[in-house]
């Protein structure tokens, strides 16, 4: 009681400093609770950014300064240091200033252009030229896909920078006609080219953040524009990452199912059984069976599935199938006669054409 008051007051003179120091709240802005964790803060930052990215909200004044906003919430929560002294100080108590540049951040999670909202003129410029795309597989496990994560990958590209010099540029065939002497012209098929102020290639480390959604399914991509192949006279092309889902060895994924087998004794089959299954993550799934169990019997559990992609609310099903492992070793006689004194089950001996269901 008396440590509970205490961490109480402690906890109120934190938030006091917060709300004293008067700078911004930025759990707030985020829409996350105070203990969120840093999987949660990307995921709120990812999911904001699109929403409040100015080139989306061009009929709003002050659009620029709420993604201002959220960009500094995002670079001081997701960084442990930072985030530890803004819990106790306030915005006021960031030593260094945070003032990285937004458009960085942004980067990390969307690519370099990073918009293609309403229609960007950069799709349809048909005129510049491109460099190529680039498709990386992307491999995700099967707990990825049912808790969601963000991959962190290093991408190392190559970008143009301006350098000292000229270089010849937009080089194209022309037709050129000379005259030779009275009444006799030449035409002539030469090279013209442009000059253009030199670059060069420098390579550039980037880490991108990937967030694998929940429910995420094979072949999904997650676009980065202009992370692409560079172009030296136009822009680069986009890295796509192509989602590709691990095997597992327990579940199987069919839509947002999971199927898995278990084996039970021919003991638990006859008298019923008890067990968990450890799910995806980590979380148990009870099974009690106080009936008979057959060989190759489901088992449905409703909501045990993989969260379904577009509303991670609904989830699937585990659809589980048992089969029945026999005693290894042959029976004593007593035991064969036990066996039968207990079960009391007549003979069958029905022959029958199994393959037509008679
Ligand atoms: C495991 O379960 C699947 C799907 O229900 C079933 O088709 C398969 O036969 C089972 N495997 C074994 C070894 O019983």
């Amino acid at each position: 009681m008396k440590f509970a008051s205490v961490t109480g007051v402690g906890f109120l003179i934190c938030y006091l400093m917060v709300v004293v120091s008067g700078g911004r709240d930025f759990y707030k802005i985020l829409g996350v609770s105070r203990g969120a964790t840093v999987k949660e803060i990307k995921k709120a930052y990812r999911k904001l950014a699109l929403q409040l990215h100015p080139d989306r909200n061009p009929d709003d004044p002050n659009a620029q300064d709420k993604f201002q906003d959220l960009g500094a919430a995002y670079e001081v929560l997701s960084d442990e240091e930072k985030r530890k002294q803004y819990d106790t100080y306030g915005e006021e108590g960031l030593k260094d200033g945070h003032q990285g540049s937004h458009g960085d951040i942004f980067s990390h999670f969307f690519g370099d252009f990073g918009f293609m909202f309403g229609g960007n003129p950069r799709q349809q410029d048909r005129n510049i030229p491109r460099g190529s795309d680039i498709i990386v597989d992307l491999e995700v496990t099967l707990e990825e896909v049912y808790s969601g994560n963000f991959v962190e990958v290093v991408r190392n590209k190559p970008v143009a920078r301006q350098a000292p010099g000229k270089r010849k540029c937009n080089c194209r065939q022309e037709m050129r006609t000379t005259q030779l002497g009275p009444g006799r012209f030449q035409m002539t098929q030469e090279v013209v080219c442009d000059e253009c102020p030199n670059v060069k290639l420098v390579n550039e480390e980037r880490t991108l953040e990937v967030e694998i959604e929940p429910g995420v399914r094979d072949g999904m991509e997650y676009p980065f524009i202009g992370e692409g192949e560079p172009h030296i006279d136009g822009e680069p092309g986009d890295l796509r990452f192509r989602i590709k889902v691990l095997k597992h060895p327990i579940f199987e994924r069919r839509g947002d199912d999971l199927y898995t087998n278990v084996s039970i004794s021919l003991v638990e089959a006859l008298i019923g059984f008890e067990m968990d299954i450890t799910h995806l993550d980590s979380h148990k799934v009870h099974i009690m069976r106080d009936k008979i169990t057959k060989p190759g019997a489901k088992l449905w559990k409703k909501g045990e599935g993989l969260p379904n992609f577009d509303n991670n609310n609904i989830k699937g099903s585990l659809i589980i199938t048992f089969d029945v492992e026999f005693p290894k070793e042959q029976l004593t006689e007593e035991q064969r006669q036990g066996v039968k004194q207990f079960m009391k089950q007549k003979s069958i001996q029905r022959i029958y054409n199994g393959l037509q269901g008679y």
